[in-house]
């Protein structure tokens, strides 16, 4: 066989591997993957000519589709209105835009947006050190790629958050056009509340990337954005909220600055940062958006209790899960620091050795420079709770972790107990199995 042969089959070997792999024998708990539902991979699989299609030009003050630069929308102006008016219902605001192909790229319009429309290249963030993505960062996409001005919140590390009295401080001596908060190692809500009021003191636009939490915000747990004074929400549509990969910003039109803000956004997606929009994901998004209506609040309710159950029990197993006093998290996720047991590296390796799917994370009081010996674990709970995980449940995979992170089993021989285990759990849950049972589900409400 010919070299090109020989690619060709082996990339299609390691596909078919890959999806049973992580899919149907791995315990995953990566605190920034959703497990999507039958249904919302049905509405992928049925829009393959969408796939390939574009859509260039400019939306209104709604979201909605006002110009486009292309023949053939009929149907695909339809999809993305829809798709649109979907999420703003669910999370209650005025604007959305689904045009987005990443929370990356959300980020990149919204930060570009506020900037230009504060006229003010200065941003308030979370330290990255703190758990704030890289993209909010001078040495990430805010930065390196939009030169805006990074000036860091005071975060405590003991209360893991940020610290609104010494922030308040900061916010009014930086003047920022931006304050942002939301971020990647996210226990507790972040303060908004408490500094909305300093951000419009000083005119500054108040944004909060949810991307981690979208979908606990969606049922109603962690913390309201926009009630508590946000004006824009960014995010990825494929964490807590289980969805396809992609991208979403929220906002509510409320006014003259806010309608600026938009407008500016809008064209940081076009024509500044998008040309496809990968529209083949937004029927998906909109199964997403009905799950989420229909069953979020259940799940975003057992997934913070899944994960407070794992803080609590590894805790009292010797294991060292920051924020005890605090009750270890209020969102999907825990810190772990496993300095003890040969560090972040060492021990996720051999989770992974034993098919259970973790991170490795810098904590905030490690070495920031030295990125690959890093003592924590950050470990989200969303994937195992939408396949069914309750109490028990999470405190059996917790003991099948324990017993290789002190080393009382080998990985190896954990793995097979793991595969067992997992095959009980293969049915994902509040979903539907196909867009057929959810239209049938809707007929019958
Ligand atoms: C807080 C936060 N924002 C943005 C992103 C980037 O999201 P995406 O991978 O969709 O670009 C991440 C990724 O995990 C994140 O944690």
């Amino acid at each position: 066989m010919d070299d090109f042969a020989d690619l060709f089959i082996k990339l299609i070997e390691a596909s078919r591997n890959h999806e049973h792999y992580r899919d149907v024998e791995c315990i995953n708990l990566i605190a920034s993957e959703g497990l999507k539902s039958p249904a919302v991979k049905q509405a992928l699989s049925l829009a393959s000519d969408l796939e390939g299609r574009y859509a260039e030009g400019e939306n209104d003050l709604e979201g909605h589709v006002k110009k486009r630069y292309y023949q053939g929308q009929k149907y695909m102006s339809l999809i993305e209105n829809y798709s649109t008016d979907l999420m703003k219902k669910l999370f209650k605001c005025t604007w959305a835009d689904v045009r987005l192909v990443s929370g990356t790229h959300a980020n990149l319009a919204t930060f570009k947006g506020l900037s230009t429309a504060a006229k003010n290249r200065k941003m308030v963030v979370t330290p990255l050190s703190c758990g704030a993505h890289i993209s909010h960062d001078y040495a990430g996409l805010a930065g390196s790629v939009l030169g805006l001005e990074n000036i860091n919140h005071v975060y405590s590390i003991e209360e893991f958050n940020i610290d609104a009295e010494k922030s308040a401080d900061v916010i009014r001596a930086a003047k920022p056009g931006i304050v942002t908060f939301g971020g990647s190692l996210f226990l507790f809500p972040h303060p908004v509340k408490e500094l909305r009021a300093v951000a419009e003191e000083v005119g500054a636009y108040v944004a909060y990337d949810a991307s981690h939490v979208l979908g606990l915000i969606a049922g109603g747990v962690f913390q309201d954005p926009f009630s508590e004074g946000v004006d824009i929400i960014t995010s990825s549509t494929h964490k807590t909220f289980p969805g396809p990969q992609g991208g979403v910003i929220l906002g509510n039109a409320k006014d003259a600055r806010m309608e600026k803000a938009i407008k500016a956004i809008q064209f940081a997606i076009f024509p500044l940062s998008a040309s496809n929009t990968h529209l083949g994901r937004l029927p998906a998004l909109g199964v997403a958006a009905l799950e989420m209506n229909l069953f979020g609040a259940e799940l975003a309710r057992q997934t913070v209790k899944n994960a407070q159950t794992a803080g609590q029990y590894l805790y009292e197993h010797g294991i060292k899960v920051l924020c005890e006093k605090k009750g270890f998290t209020r969102s999907h996720q825990i810190a772990v620091d496993v300095c003890d047991f040969g560090g972040g590296k060492k021990v996720a390796q051999d989770l992974e050795d034993a098919n259970i799917i973790v991170n490795k994370n810098l904590l905030p009081y490690n070495n920031q420079n030295d990125r690959d010996n890093p003592s924590g674990l950050r470990i989200g709970f969303q994937d195992v709770t939408r396949r069914g995980f309750r109490e028990s449940d999470i405190k059996h995979l917790c003991d099948l972790m324990i017993s290789v992170i002190k080393g009382k089993r080998k990985p190896a021989e954990v793995k097979e107990d793991v595969i067992a285990f997992k095959k009980e759990f293969n049915h994902v849950k509040y979903g539907f199995q196909s867009v057929e049972e959810a239209i049938n589900y809707l007929k019958k409400a």
